[in-house]
């Protein structure tokens, strides 16, 4: 079935099997965290829905599973850890563990612990990465010129000065723990209806890092439709899922209203 750029309503674990395999190029999505919160509908069979994805990315294909742990009597449940490995047992590569830090994290009760202020953004791909357009920013010291090295030759009481060091260069790549503001911004308001969308910046970076312009990128728990308005936004097709029909109108609203800008 041809499902590109639209929302469809139903169980992942149903609809992904009508998509064809090796047909995706970045799924991004982020799932619901333990039963963290009572979704419209709730059902989740993480491990087909896990083989499926597998089934439908392409060969160089990439999966991001943005994920947190509930803390339950005491411990946190490690779901999410369990959940990554279980990608690699299926034949995944864990290509990278990066991090979603929140700049305005929920202050929570004191519970003789570290207030949480961040989830993981598990970075699988299917064989070796077939897209990476980096994201590049700024070095500290962009432009400086570095002194020379001063060599001593002891035995012979002499002092000279090695080659000067090329200038240091303005960009580099970005690390591997991005950090956002977590829902204030206009484009973010968009997802108000929804109790946990991640933030369009977010999304953005994920889908110019991972893939290129008229490739296809999947939420099969597209929630609010962050991923696939930004998807449409990048040129990217995009197909999303979610098994409430309340969200899914959302999704499709917010898609309806953007607008397709011109980066990569
Ligand atoms: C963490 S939210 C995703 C939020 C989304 N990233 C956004 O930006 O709005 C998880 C979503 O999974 C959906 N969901 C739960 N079980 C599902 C299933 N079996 N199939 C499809 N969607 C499901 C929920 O309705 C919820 O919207």
């Amino acid at each position: 079935m041809n499902y590109s750029n639209t929302i469809v309503t139903g169980d992942c674990s149903k609809i992904l099997q009508n998509l064809e395999e090796n047909s995706i190029d970045l799924t991004l999505t982020s799932p619901p965290y333990d039963n963290l919160r009572n979704y419209k509908g709730y059902k989740f069979p993480f491990e087909e829905i896990a083989k499926e994805i597998f089934r439908v990315t392409k060969d160089g294909g990439i999966l991001v599973w943005v994920v947190a742990d509930a803390t339950v009597a005491g411990t946190e449940t490690g779901t999410s850890f369990k959940q990554a490995l279980y990608f690699k047992e299926i034949g995944f590569n864990l290509h990278d563990t990066m991090i979603f830090k929140k700049q305005n994290p929920i202050p929570q009760i004191y519970r003789k612990r570290y207030n949480n202020e961040f989830e993981y953004m598990f970075v699988f791909s299917k064989g070796i990465v077939k897209t990476h357009n980096p994201i590049l920013v700024d070095t500290l010291h962009g432009g400086l010129e570095l002194k020379g090295t001063t060599y001593k030759n002891y035995s012979k009481g002499e002092q000279k000065r090695g080659k000067e060091a090329k200038p240091v260069k303005d960009k580099k790549v970005k690390g591997n723990i991005w950090e956002y503001v977590v829902g204030k911004k206009a484009e973010d308001q968009e997802a108000k209806g929804h109790p946990a969308p991640f933030p369009v910046a977010l999304a953005r970076d994920h889908i110019l890092s991972w893939t290129n312009r008229g490739d296809t990128v999947l939420d099969p728990m597209c929630g609010s439709g962050t991923t696939c308005k930004t998807a449409f936004e990048l040129g990217r097709n995009y197909i999303g899922i979610d098994i409430s029909e309340e969200y899914c109108h959302l999704a499709k609203n917010r898609i309806s209203s953007a607008q397709l800008t011109f980066e990569i």
